[in-house]
């Protein structure tokens, strides 16, 4: 057999499954669904040691999702997972750098084993190193990518036998307003606006499955990100922030949690029907 006519066989095989899945559930524990939260099933949230990604956990587990913290920084990890459980969900951290593959295998398997199968992908890990074209480095370039677009490859692949499996499953990947271009932004802004196609990929590709995938493009939203911003620019974090409040429609920067709750729209069972999608949340319509 040829490739293709194996991958072609595999596809088939797979919708085939699907539909068996589909035309005969199985009634789960969840509480919002067929395969949403509830008793072996978790969400992954990659940088949920902090910023963003802690604020989408908490959310998540608030509704109930048991939560798989992935991070570089353990001291993050436990935080936030120590915060989770005060609040009477469930969390455990795994140290994972999302753009190693035998890390990512490594800690896909570790939190299935540990809190359920994923069914909820949020790829929010990042980092940032900007800098003007004529001083960029390709250390940086390559740092950038790897982090944003082949951590969000490597998770999405390794997480998608699951969801497969499920006949459910919900992908969101953190793009930027940067995607839209930002002078000194070369790489992130690339790999920003990489992160939005691969998304609407995904969402074509798993859409047969009952898995969307959606993008999240938050504006300037007040995390340790954009404190090294402002340090980075030489001003302090309070300047940065009434600069961007001024030139923001609802005069505001954004919060960790007004992304967490945009996250939360796209994996609620009822948004079922949107995938593909990017969603601003930059507080007005300009980037
Ligand atoms: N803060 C903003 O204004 C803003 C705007 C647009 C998009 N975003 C995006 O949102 C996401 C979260 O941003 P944030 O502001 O919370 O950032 P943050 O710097 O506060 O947190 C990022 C987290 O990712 C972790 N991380 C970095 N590299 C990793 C790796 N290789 N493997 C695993 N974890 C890794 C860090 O340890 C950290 O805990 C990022 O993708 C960022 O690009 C942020």
């Amino acid at each position: 057999m040829t490739d293709t006519a194996a991958t072609d066989a595999a596809a088939t095989a797979a919708t085939a499954a699907a539909s068996a899945r589909a035309a005969a559930p199985v009634p789960g524990p969840g509480t919002a669904g067929l395969a949403g939260p509830g008793a072996g099933r978790c969400a992954i949230v990659t940088g949920g040691g902090r910023g963003i990604g802690r604020a989408t956990a908490r959310e998540l587990a608030a509704r109930g999702w048991a939560v798989a913290l992935f991070d570089l920084d353990p001291a993050g990890l436990d935080e936030t997972a120590r915060l989770i459980r005060e609040a009477g969900g469930r969390a455990a951290g795994f140290a994972v750098d999302v753009s190693d593959e035998d890390a990512v295998a490594a800690g896909v398997a570790a939190a299935a084993a540990e809190l359920g199968a994923p069914l909820v992908l949020v790829n929010n890990a990042g980092v940032l190193r900007d800098d003007f074209l004529f001083r960029a480095t390709l250390d940086d370039w390559d740092l950038i990518m790897n982090v944003h677009l082949r951590g969000a490859f490597l998770m999405s692949r390794a997480v998608q036998r699951f969801m497969v499996e499920a006949g459910w499953g919900r992908i969101v990947n953190l793009s930027s307003t940067s995607a839209l271009g930002n002078a000194g932004q070369s790489n992130y802004s690339a790999a920003k606006a990489g992160i939005q196609g691969l998304t609407k990929t995904l969402a074509l590709e798993l859409g047969k499955f009952g898995i969307t995938a959606n993008a999240v493009a938050p504006g300037f939203i007040a995390t340790d990100m954009t404190r090294a911003t402002a340090a980075r620019q030489g001003i302090t974090f309070e300047e940065l922030a009434e600069r961007v409040s001024a030139a923001t429609a609802v005069r505001r920067m954004g919060d960790p949690a007004d992304i967490a709750h945009a996250i939360a729209f796209f994996v609620a069972e009822e948004s079922s029907f949107v995938s593909g999608q990017v969603l601003y949340v930059s507080g007005g319509p300009n980037a």
